[in-house]
């Protein structure tokens, strides 16, 4: 009987020098450093810097990262008018996916030959930095458009994350608010073989581009299960509406047995290591707002759903609520995660390719056994290829 790894659970499929999770001491380190310290001390263009050189970067590298990352900031005319085509309706997460495509089929134009397109480790460097610097302005743009409001153009002045609040909601934003939002970048930046980044290691394992890994990625990351959980946590608070009905909305809720977004996560059985940073930047937002309520919903639901089932909140669960507190629509967190998590799968892209192996797993069949068409009648090539199964595998 073949031993099957179901959804792959406990396998250890390569190496990696990007991050680390430790279930055990409930750390997640990036390149090394605890994120709980990235997060308190750095500004998120660091981090990515991080993340794909592997050290954190000098004054003047760091100057050096800005300068390009504000240079590629504004959503360029035929990116914009990709979007354009789509209906206001469409998912953000397929707009993004989309405008991603647009990003990389410009990029590589001209590459005709595909032994071509997987490009050199510097190119792709350049590719990651410039995709990361552009996404903002695809996320901030896809919230005003189902909106009815004009595109904001970037301002020169303010670091990433305060001119993606500025793009967004076309205002300067405070400090507190900017604060709570770099550290949920760093956050969601990064984190191991999650189903995400795995699914780009496979399509950079074929030795495709760039483009196409992140657009796999993007697609892995809609689901409920993985990226899109954030989003799903303010439709169980919308629907719970406030702290007093939390026992009941539970009973129902664990009696249709279904799933609470926000809790449970597959690496972290006693708690994710990201979410006391992230409640802590919840916690300055329920402050600077003034809502309390949202605070109370927060701790009822999260003390009575671990009381009764052990199961410990995830990231997505204090990012939500915090992201609906900056103004952000329910609909616009997953792209979020996207612009963030956009450094960790390119790291991981690069990663791959600096020593690759194809990823192609095998699997136990269980349809019916061999079987013929009707009336056919072999040739002597197919009795050959019969005959050598091995190398008619694809
Ligand atoms: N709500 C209710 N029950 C949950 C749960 C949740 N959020 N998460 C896990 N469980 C229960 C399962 O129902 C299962 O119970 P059972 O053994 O009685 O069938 C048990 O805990 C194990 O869950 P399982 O889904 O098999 O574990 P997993 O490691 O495959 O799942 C997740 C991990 C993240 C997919 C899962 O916890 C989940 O669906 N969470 C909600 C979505 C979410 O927040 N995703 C973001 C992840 S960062």
């Amino acid at each position: 009987m073949t031993d099957i790894k179901k959804g792959l659970a406990g396998v250890t499929v390569d190496e990696t020098a990007v991050s680390k999770v430790n279930p055990e001491t409930n750390s997640l380190l990036y390149r090394g450093y605890p994120v709980q310290e990235l997060a308190a001390t750095q500004p998120f263009e660091a981090v990515a810097y991080l993340l794909w050189n592997g050290e954190l970067p000098d004054a003047a590298q760091l100057a050096d990262l800005r300068r390009i990352e504000r240079q590629h900031r504004s959503l360029s005319d035929d990116v914009r008018a990709v979007i354009d085509l789509l209906p206001t309706s469409v998912h953000p997460m397929d707009e993004v996916r989309t405008a991603v495509s647009a990003i990389g089929a410009r990029e590589t134009a001209g590459i005709s030959n595909v032994m071509d397109a997987v490009g050199t480790p510097e190119e792709n460097l350049e590719r990651s930095v410039r995709l990361w610097a552009q996404l903002p302005a695809v996320v901030a743009y896809g919230q005003r458009r189902r909106r009815g409001e004009e595109l904001i153009e970037p301002r020169d002045d303010l670091d990433y994350s305060a001119n993606f609040l500025w793009m967004t909601f076309g205002e300067q934003a405070d400090e507190v608010v900017v604060d709570a939002f770099n550290r949920s970048m760093i956050l969601y930046a990064e984190h191991s073989f999650n189903a995400s980044t795995f699914t780009a290691r496979v399509i950079a394992s074929t030795l495709s581009d760039l483009y196409s890994a992140v657009v796999g990625a993007i697609g892995a990351l809609k689901g409920p299960l993985h990226g899109g959980a954030n989003e799903a946590v303010l439709h169980v608070f919308t629907e719970i509406g406030s702290a007093e009905n939390v026992g009941p909305w539970l009973d129902t809720a664990l009696a249709e047995k279904r799933k609470i977004m926000g809790f449970g996560h597959r690496v972290y059985k006693r708690g994710d290591s990201r979410v006391p940073t992230m409640k802590a930047a919840l916690d300055t937002l329920v402050a600077h707002y003034d809502r309390p309520d949202v605070a109370a919903l927060y701790d009822a639901l999260e003390s009575q759903f671990v009381e009764r089932k052990g199961i410990y909140p995830n990231l997505d669960y204090p990012s939500g609520p915090a992201y609906d507190l900056i103004g952000f629509d329910t609909l616009t967190f997953t792209p979020l995660f996207v612009a963030a998590r956009v450094t960790g799968w390119t790291a991981h892209i690069r990663e791959q390719q600096s020593s690759n192996a194809l990823i192609r797993p095998l699997s136990a069949y269980v349809g019916p056994d061999e079987r013929h068409v009707e009336g056919y009648v072999p040739d002597a090539a197919d009795v050959e290829a019969q005959e050598r199964p091995e190398e008619a595998a694809g």
